[in-house]
């Protein structure tokens, strides 16, 4: 079975093929990515308009671009999925209706996914996929939550974050140092050449007992010192980056074993772009290791948003049963949708 995956649901058009066997590996058979960094750039962050708009015009080279990488025509494809939510709305129509249109041009089945979903299956398009059960953290832009999986489609919220996600305080606190967007990468640079002792900020809900997080604290906190250091700033700057991002990682790591040891889980996924950072991967293998917990990322390529996670959960859920091919090629988006009540 072959699935064509398009997503667009923020500032990136996502466009891959997967091959999904009933009894094998699934295998990427051609992807394409087109990141919008630099039209929002200038905004410091993402323009849900420009964002449209710029999904329309990238995602049908990426398309035709995909299907030559894999050496497939359109008529090899057997179904056709898309990110349904959450997300910009304007962003995900673009997506969800060059799929459908897609879908009834070629008289296959479409099928909406939760972003989400994608970025917590994409290891399975890795070489060292999970089992189940396993505890996944997701940390993205949007997003900071621990879910426990049991199965395809089964997903137990354990705890989230009540305000800012992890990306969101590397990107605004990068802000705060005059960093460019998206801030999480480029904190992370900087914070190579700088102390992480140098200030001492919080670690919110540390120590709460539950596994919620809390980071809108901590951007406060970033704001203060760069009041403090005013023109001291441009040399300080590499510690107090190096210190905002242990204060993130700090609590990430301390929540998901507190959540491993909650759960008796032995398997942790790391999923979404700040599973990209490269101190967190760090922190959370030596931690692991302790444990005696196997960690699972995806790809470095497949962390941030993508297409082939998208084809992938949607693969995995259709051999999981759990999707039926539908009539008719009506679509709506959610822009905001929980993942654990995915089945409601
Ligand atoms: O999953 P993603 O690509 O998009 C969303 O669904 O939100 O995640 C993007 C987030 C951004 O906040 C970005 O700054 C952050 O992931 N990010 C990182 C790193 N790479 C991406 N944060 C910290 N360190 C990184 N290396
Ligand atoms: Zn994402």
């Amino acid at each position: 079975m072959r699935v064509l995956g398009i997503e667009s649901s923020c500032d990136e058009t996502g466009v891959a093929l997967v091959e999904a066997g009933p009894c094998g590996v699934p295998l990427l058979l051609g992807q394409a990515l087109y990141s919008q960094i630099d039209l929002h750039q200038a905004y410091g962050g993402v323009v849900p308009e420009l964002a449209s708009r710029d999904h329309i015009r990238r995602v049908l080279p990426l398309l035709h671009q995909t299907m030559r990488q894999a050496g497939l025509t359109l008529g090899d494809v057997d179904w056709v999925a898309y990110t349904r939510g959450p997300g910009l709305a304007g962003a995900l129509l673009v997506g969800a209706g060059l799929a459908c249109a897609l879908a009834a041009a070629l008289e296959r089945p479409a099928l909406g996914i939760h972003h989400l979903e994608g970025h917590l299956l994409s290891p399975f398009l890795g070489e060292d996929p999970p089992e189940f059960p396993f505890l996944a953290l997701l940390v993205s832009g949007g997003h900071t939550q621990l879910m426990r999986v049991a199965q395809v489609g089964r997903y137990e919220l354990l705890g989230e974050t009540i305000d800012d996600a992890a990306g969101e305080a590397f990107d605004k606190s990068a802000k705060l140092l005059g960093l460019p967007y998206p801030g999480g990468p480029h904190l992370a640079a900087l914070a190579a050449e700088g102390n992480e002792r140098a200030f001492k900020l919080p670690r919110p809900l540390l120590h709460s007992g539950d596994l919620d997080f809390s980071f809108a604290g901590l951007k406060t906190a970033v704001l203060t010192q760069v009041h403090k250091l005013g023109d001291q700033l441009t040399v300080r700057g590499a510690d107090l980056a190096a210190s905002t991002q242990a204060a993130i990682v700090d609590v990430l790591v301390a929540k998901s074993l507190a959540a491993l040891e909650q759960t008796g889980l032995d398997r942790l996924v790391v999923a979404g772009g700040v599973g990209a950072n490269s101190l967190l991967r760090q922190r959370l293998g030596q931690a692991c290791k302790g444990m005696g917990v196997r960690l699972h990322y995806p790809d470095l390529s497949l962390c941030t948003d993508n297409g082939a996670m998208i084809a992938l959960a949607a693969g995995m859920r259709l051999q999981a049963g759990l999707d039926k091919s539908g009539t008719g090629y009506a679509f709506d988006v959610r822009p905001r949708w929980s993942l654990s009540g995915l089945n409601d």
